[in-house]
């Protein structure tokens, strides 16, 4: 039998390398691994506040099926810990338990789009978005996210993208894999031009907690967005350190009910799924309401040092442009290809793999603009960072033109 259409359009560069990786391991070379955005795969560990509520699957027997919008409790919860975190002003009705951001991002397309229609995604990003965009049939329009204009998206160009066909504006402040937060004004512009078609923001806000540098602020697209209807995702994969709880939320800011529909859809297409895990959402009610400066602040510490050793190890190199990332765990330096002997980034990263033994993931994977980029994590301790970076600076050097 044949392969489905929508299975054969898609693939995924994160994971797609590892086949390659495996191969290498298979030789007995023991890796050096910065490609995945898992922080428990290094030395993080979830926190009590979150992994002690499980209790709750014993002591009162939350095992049964929730309902197919979340817990009311967990709504709640999430309504409340995103009013205060951000000044919004949502309820629980407004906000939908999902298996991970992952499963917000698929009922979005689901439950928004046509076959055929626009979906304005950043140039690079992450690969769910056009790999959902090429599952559900839509055209994925990128907008440029550049090194030299900090990867943030250019309002004038989205504007140059809009059409009645556009459906869905993906926005992902802070950002992967580039680490860029988008500021305020730069948002704002984007909601006023998407608020004049009949089209929805949205906004995945899953690394909002973790910006590394005290001057910044995140800017919930939802706190600006005034008439103009935002889709937000967020979850505990990342904040929380949780990535393998699969647990997040979709919440939606719609004061005109322009996009009531399409909700209701999402609403109605979760049915099918039953719903998310009840014990981790228990968990995860429980865990919203302890104060997050019991573990936070010492991840976001430790994030920046590693950051900042990285930065500056790659800033030294020649031939090489590297955006200083102000949140989450990744970096995404981009190479003057034609200083070295490779053709394109994958052919780099892969070169990288089998001669150096470290493991990144090749730009273009996350989009077109991610030519000749490659990206990282800095979620490896100071000594495999360095080693890393010695690593990198060798085969710089030995494939030099
Ligand atoms: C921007 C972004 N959105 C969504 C996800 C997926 O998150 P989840 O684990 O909640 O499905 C990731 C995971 O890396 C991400 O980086």
């Amino acid at each position: 039998m044949k392969i489905s259409n929508r299975a054969s359009s898609f693939s995924y560069a994160i994971r797609d390398i590892l086949s390659v990786a495996k191969e290498v391991e298979e030789k007995g070379h023991k890796l050096i691994k910065l490609n995945i955005g898992d922080p428990i795969k290094y030395d993080f560990k979830t926190p009590d506040i979150l992994t002690e509520q499980l209790k709750y699957a014993k002591t009162e027997n939350y095992n049964f099926y929730a309902d197919s919008q979340g817990l009311p409790e967990f709504r709640e919860q999430v309504a409340n810990y995103e009013n205060r975190k951000h000044g919004l002003n949502i309820s629980k009705e407004n906000v939908l338990a999902t298996s991970g951001v992952s499963e917000g991002i698929a009922f979005t397309f689901m439950a928004f789009t046509n076959e055929g229609d626009d979906v304005l995604i950043p140039g690079i990003h992450y690969p769910s978005y056009s790999g959902n965009s090429s599952i559900y049939g839509t055209n994925s329009i990128f907008y440029k996210t550049v090194v030299e204009e900090n990867f943030y998206p250019d309002p004038d160009e989205i504007r140059s993208l809009m059409t009645e066909k556009t459906k869905l504006v993906f926005l992902n402040t802070p950002n992967n894999p580039t680490g860029s937060v988008y500021p305020e004004k730069v948002i704002k512009e984007i909601v006023d031009i998407v608020g004049e078609y009949d089209a929805c923001i949205v906004s995945d806000e899953t690394y909002d907690q973790l910006i590394l540098d005290d001057e910044l602020k995140h800017v919930p697209t939802a706190k600006v967005a005034k008439d103009v209807p935002v889709i937000a995702y967020n979850g505990f994969s990342k904040v929380f350190l949780a990535p393998g709880w699969r647990l997040g939320y979709i919440y939606v800011h719609d004061p005109e009910g322009k996009i009531e529909e399409p909700w209701e859809g999402i609403n109605k297409l979760a049915r099918i799924r039953l719903c998310a895990s009840t014990p981790l959402q228990k968990a995860g009610t429980e865990a919203l309401k302890v104060d997050q400066s019991v573990y936070l602040p010492k991840v976001i510490e430790d994030l920046r040092k590693r950051r900042d050793l990285m930065y500056n190890r790659l800033k030294e190199m020649d031939s090489i442009s590297v955006y200083k990332p102000q949140a989450a765990f990744y970096i995404f330096p981009v190479l003057n290809m034609e200083q070295f002997t490779w053709k394109n980034d994958k052919e780099f990263v892969i070169d990288f793999l089998k001669k150096k033994h470290v493991l990144t993931v090749f730009g273009t994977g996350f989009g077109p603009y991610g030519k000749n980029g490659f990206r990282m994590v800095f979620l490896p301790t100071a000594e495999e960072i360095d080693e890393s970076m010695n690593r990198l600076e060798e085969i710089l050097k030995e494939n030099r033109k």
